[in-house]
């Protein structure tokens, strides 16, 4: 097993320890067309250093504040990772298989809309099921997986790198909502952006613009973005997906105040809290908060935090847009639509986007 290099940490490299493949250089040739002799792909880790929070502080002031609410990244420690690949497989959770099952059925249209000679570059690169379904409808040159947690994407990438050895694989660690530098091997291949999970609804429609502008920024203009959004619908299928009979979303939701405790270093009796989700069909936002069922406070760090009976916590929200919504919000955020595809109930859209300006 190969090991991974950095950029940022040439040590091991320089001391002879590993050695980048002199054979795996991607070589291009024209401008644009890429001479791919390879025999093996490149796995090589770059590290933008998103810069991380004062997590302590900023856990005081949100469970502080009169209006409650915690950064959803809070979720994901490693019992939360682990419910939510449980949440993907529930009979309600219909995103993650209806938009699997649509990939699936457009693998020919995304093959000869994408091209093969580019880099897909996924941002927030969860689930390397998703991946690996495109990688071989697209079977691009290089993947480039764009997440915050390190040790997530290193352990993907090194079972890609095993599975499509001709795979350049280069794994940056970067803050997905920051403008960062794509890797430089990558500088002269036509980018194709991945946004799958309909992840891109977790953000305010403001935000998703400013997310969009971000990317398009990064690719480029002529790159091309696959994008998963979830439809408006009716609100009890809406509703359902996000509070499972099972109460698996109920035990995401509540891992979430165990792991704040433990990051605070104090109890903060989540067993005191309860799961709640509801669709407001005003905004089109499923809202899911930790409502606590009696007055309780905790001390932590000489701070004094009080949930009062019946108060709310938010920690995630979930837009759902109609097509010409969305839309609209890729063209505010400097794409144009290139194609639109839905499943048969019309719940989950994909969208192929162009960036038009940068
Ligand atoms: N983007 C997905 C969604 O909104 C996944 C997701 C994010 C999620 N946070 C969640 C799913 C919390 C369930 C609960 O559905």
């Amino acid at each position: 097993m190969p090991e991974i290099w950095t950029r940022n940490d040439r040590s091991q490299y320089e001391r002879g320890l590993t050695t980048p493949d002199k054979e795996t250089t991607i070589a291009t040739t024209e401008g644009s067309r890429v001479d791919n002799k390879l025999s093996r792909g490149d796995l090589e880790l770059f590290d933008r250093q998103p810069q991380t929070a004062d997590v302590t502080e900023e856990l005081l002031r949100s469970l502080g504040a009169s209006e409650k609410s915690v950064s959803a990244r809070y979720f994901y420690d490693q019992r939360g990772s682990e419910l939510f690949e449980a949440i993907t497989q529930l009979p309600e959770y219909y995103l993650t298989r209806t938009e699997m099952a649509l990939f699936d059925t457009l693998a020919d249209e995304l093959r000869a809309a994408i091209g093969a000679d580019c880099a897909l570059v996924e941002y927030g690169s969860g689930s390397s099921k998703k991946i690996r379904q495109l990688l071989e409808t697209v079977a691009p040159l290089a993947y480039v997986p764009v997440d915050i947690s390190l040790s997530h994407m290193q352990h993907n990438a090194r079972e890609l790198h095993r599975d499509y050895p001709n795979l350049h694989i280069y794994p940056t660690c970067a803050d997905i909502t920051r403008r960062f530098e794509l890797p430089e091997p990558v500088a002269q291949l036509n980018k194709v952006g991945f946004f799958p999970g309909s992840s891109i609804g977790n953000f305010s429609p403001d935000q998703a613009v400013e997310f969009l502008s971000n990317v398009a920024r990064t690719l480029g203009t002529g790159s091309r973005l696959i994008v998963g959004v979830d439809r408006k619908k009716d609100s009890a299928i809406l509703e359902a997906a996000y509070n499972d009979s099972a109460g698996v979303t109920a035990e995401f939701n509540l891992n979430m105040m165990k792991h704040l405790g433990e990051l605070l270093g104090v109890d903060l009796a989540p067993e005191k809290f309860v799961h709640r989700a509801d669709y407001d069909a005003e905004t089109g936002c499923i809202r899911m908060f930790l409502e606590a069922v009696e007055a309780h406070e905790v001390e932590a760090n000489g701070a004094r935090i009080r949930f009062s009976e019946g108060e709310r916590v938010h920690t995630e929200s979930s837009y759902k847009y109609a097509p010409e919504e969305f839309a609209e919000i890729a063209r505010r955020g400097g794409f144009r639509q290139v194609s639109h595809w839905s499943d048969p109930n019309d719940w989950f859209s994909v969208f192929l986007l162009e960036v038009v300006s940068d």
